[in-house]
């Protein structure tokens, strides 16, 4: 959701400004997502580097949390979307903890979509706690396989992303889901993220429709000409 600072910029406006229309960018593109039958979608709202950020706008992104809970929490639980947080919670503020759990709890049963918030999240984070995990509960070295972490992984009830989309114009994953992105079709857009709206999504959805993906194998018929070929 990147983007958000030079939209309010642009208008003259401090950079919180734009984080609050992202909330309503955000909420708009769940509903776009689910009547389009995404069955998981995963933001990126807060990194583990965030942190880095002034003050002021740090804690304007944690009271957005709180206030974008009070206006949407209801909308979004009778949307039948189900919301769940991967993250270091540690760092999080109780407030703002609770928040995240209230919403989780509120909206544990939807199943038209989950949206995954990613919030103090990082991928380098993701793969440390997994690892972290895996050694706790006594999995031995010999048997940490791909399979075996991405148990561990934070969003491990979720598939990998299909397409990953980054606004603002920036080309990087910047410590997204490094993992679960291995074979993700990558999208960008200069479209700021406030702006990002459903003719967005639908073209991103476009492209992503033309794209072949092959999972590092071969094409179908590559693999019968191949095959005839060593016949031959
Ligand atoms: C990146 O744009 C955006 C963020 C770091 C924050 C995104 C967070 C929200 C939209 C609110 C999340 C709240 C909930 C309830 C999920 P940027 O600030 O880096 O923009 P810039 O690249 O133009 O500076």
């Amino acid at each position: 959701m990147d983007g958000n600072g030079r939209w309010a910029k642009k208008r003259f406006m401090p950079r919180i400004f734009g984080h609050k229309h992202g909330v309503d960018a955000l909420v708009h593109t769940i509903n776009a997502c689910a009547n389009r039958g995404v069955e998981h979608l995963t933001v990126f709202a807060f990194s583990s580097e965030n942190w880095k950020r002034p003050e002021e706008e740090v804690s304007g992104l944690m009271g957005l949390v709180l206030s974008a809970m009070t206006r949407y929490l209801t909308k979004i639980a009778g949307d039948g979307v189900r919301v769940r947080i991967i993250g270091d919670r540690g760092a999080v503020s109780q407030t703002v903890r609770n928040a995240w759990e209230r919403a989780e709890a509120t909206t544990a049963h939807n199943t038209r979509i989950t949206v995954w918030v990613a919030f103090n999240y990082g991928g380098r984070w993701d793969i440390v706690q997994a690892c972290q995990r895996a050694i706790a509960d006594g999995v031995p070295a010999t048997e940490l396989s791909e399979d075996t972490l991405s148990r561990y992984m934070a969003q491990r009830e979720a598939p990998d992303p299909d397409l990953f989309i980054r606004t603002g114009g920036e080309v990087r994953i910047s410590n997204f889901l490094l993992w679960q992105v291995a074979y993700s079709e990558l999208h960008f857009t200069d479209c700021l993220w406030p702006d990002f709206d459903e003719v967005e999504l639908d073209r991103a959805f476009k492209i992503y429709a033309t794209r072949d993906r092959r999972f590092g194998g071969v094409k179908p018929e590559a693999a019968v000409l191949a095959g005839s070929s060593d016949a031959a």
